[in-house]
């Protein structure tokens, strides 16, 4: 830890220096530049903290701890902020993502290095103490608002500081490890004060909006660069979100954010070709299916960004309605195999089997099975397997539920004049 401070100290003061704090200090710092570093920095916790909770290396595992992340805590942030719809900035985002894709890469081939990164990152909960009243004083910030990453372990930032550096300093590391440690340090540094200098001052043109602003695990595809439409993509996501539990239930916050991003992406469709959407739709539609989200989410989802687009932008309602063409796309492929009569079938036997109480908590789940049913027999082999797999878990449900699952996929199968019984095969 001491070789660590030593080689970084001056890279500290560089960042200190750089105009941001300066500004912040002086309560002139814009709200773009203080959002967009929570939205860079989310996107590099995620990815360094995936890495680190999937990471093997025993002397990583030895130091790094769950309780120690802190991506909760900027979504935390970001969610209070996100009534205020701000703009990113181009190259601070871009900036984090190829830090992200550096940290990627390291987790694959140095996997020790990420303790250089983690070092920077866990020794800025220090310096959080001196920044968080000058935050709160530059926005108004009340109580704990929009302040939770600059608090990560309350009271308690010194002592889990000491625990860290103990932590570290118990590795048994050679010379040439240290070095690697440092070297990963060191350039971490270098791409914050990068990220710094990108985030204050900018300039008009940098203002831009990039799905990394509403999901910082979306990497980089692309989203509707108007706030109206980007608002009313992230309605359709939150309606579609609340017809559905199970996304909730499965997929918790991250899934929600998930929604979100892909309804920016819809919006983005509308100035391609029929065809060409289409084709996009049916490829998401097989992504989806295959990860336990049968097409038939999609379908309802297409339908909704297109209502609220068309409620926020009238005019626009001729290319909106593109979106409502690919979900009709989507809709006729299910009926090929089950039409709706067939599905509200299976829908009301399904509650009936799992009772009221299962089918009031999981809505749908006949339905969904049903459709899962239609998407493997049109090309995504994974789509029952994918929703079964949960859906069964003894864990999470009571027998009869899971015997209701799969009578319901038996049945579905055999109404679309399908083998019967390909799950438990
Ligand atoms: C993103 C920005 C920052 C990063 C990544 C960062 C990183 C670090 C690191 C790695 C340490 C641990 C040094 C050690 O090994 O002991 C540290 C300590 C500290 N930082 Fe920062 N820092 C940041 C911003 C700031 C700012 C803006 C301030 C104050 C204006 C600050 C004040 C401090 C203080 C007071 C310490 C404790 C020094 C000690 O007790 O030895 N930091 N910071």
């Amino acid at each position: 830890m001491e070789e660590l401070k030593t080689a970084t100290g001056p890279l500290h003061a560089r960042l200190e220096a750089t105009p941001f704090f300066p500004a912040l200090a002086a309560g002139q710092l814009a709200l773009e530049s203080y959002v967009g570093q929570l939205r860079a920095l989310a996107v590099i916790h995620s990815v360094l903290e995936n890495a680190l909770t999937g990471c093997t290396d025993e002397r990583v595992t030895a130091v790094w701890q769950p309780d120690m992340r802190k991506f909760p805590l900027l979504q935390e942030d970001l969610r209070y902020f996100e009534p205020r719809a701000v703009a990113d900035l181009k190259e601070a985002a871009e900036i984090a993502l190829q830090t992200a894709e550096h940290l990627r890469l390291r987790a694959i081939g140095q996997p020790l290095a990420l303790l250089g990164s983690m070092y920077v990152l866990e020794g800025s909960t220090l310096g959080a103490a001196v920044v968080r009243p000058l935050v709160a004083r530059a926005f108004l910030l009340a109580g704990d608002d929009g302040l939770a990453y600059l608090r990560p372990y309350g009271d308690h930032a010194p002592a889990r500081w000491s625990a860290f550096r103990e932590r570290m300093n118990a590795l048994t590391l050679g010379a040439e490890d240290r070095a690697r440690i440092v070297a990963e340090a060191v350039d971490f540094f270098g791409r914050l004060e990068t990220l710094f200098i990108a985030l204050h001052p900018f300039s008009p043109d940098s203002r831009t909006f990039l799905v990394t602003s509403i999901n910082p695990e979306a990497g980089r595809h692309a989203v509707t660069a108007d706030p109206r439409e980007m608002e009313a993509a992230i309605r359709a996501g939150d309606r579609c979100w609340a017809r559905y539990p199970y996304f909730e239930q499965r997929y918790g916050e991250r899934g929600r954010r998930f929604t979100r991003s892909d309804g920016a992406w819809q919006a983005t469709l509308v100035h391609y070709e029929p065809a060409q959407i289409s084709q996009q739709v049916k490829w998401l539609g097989r992504v989806l299916a295959g990860r336990g989200m049968p097409s038939v989410l999609l379908e309802e989802h297409l339908e909704m960004v297109s209502d609220e687009l068309t409620a926020a932008i009238p005019a626009g309602k001729a290319g909106y309605e593109k979106l409502r063409a690919a979900a009709a796309e989507l809709r006729a492929a299910r009926r090929r195999r089950l039409n709706d009569d067939h599905l509200s079938a299976l829908a009301t036997e399904f509650d009936r089997m799992a009772g009221p109480e299962w089918s009031t908590r999981l809505p749908h789940t006949g339905k969904l099975l049903g459709c899962a049913v239609c998407d493997e027999a049109e090309g995504s082999p994974l789509a029952v397997k994918s929703l079964h797999s949960w859906l069964t878990d003894p864990a999470r449900f009571p027998p009869n539920w899971i015997t209701a699952v799969d009578a319901t996929i038996a049945r579905a199968r055999e109404v679309a004049g399908l083998h019967p019984t390909r799950v438990s095969e």
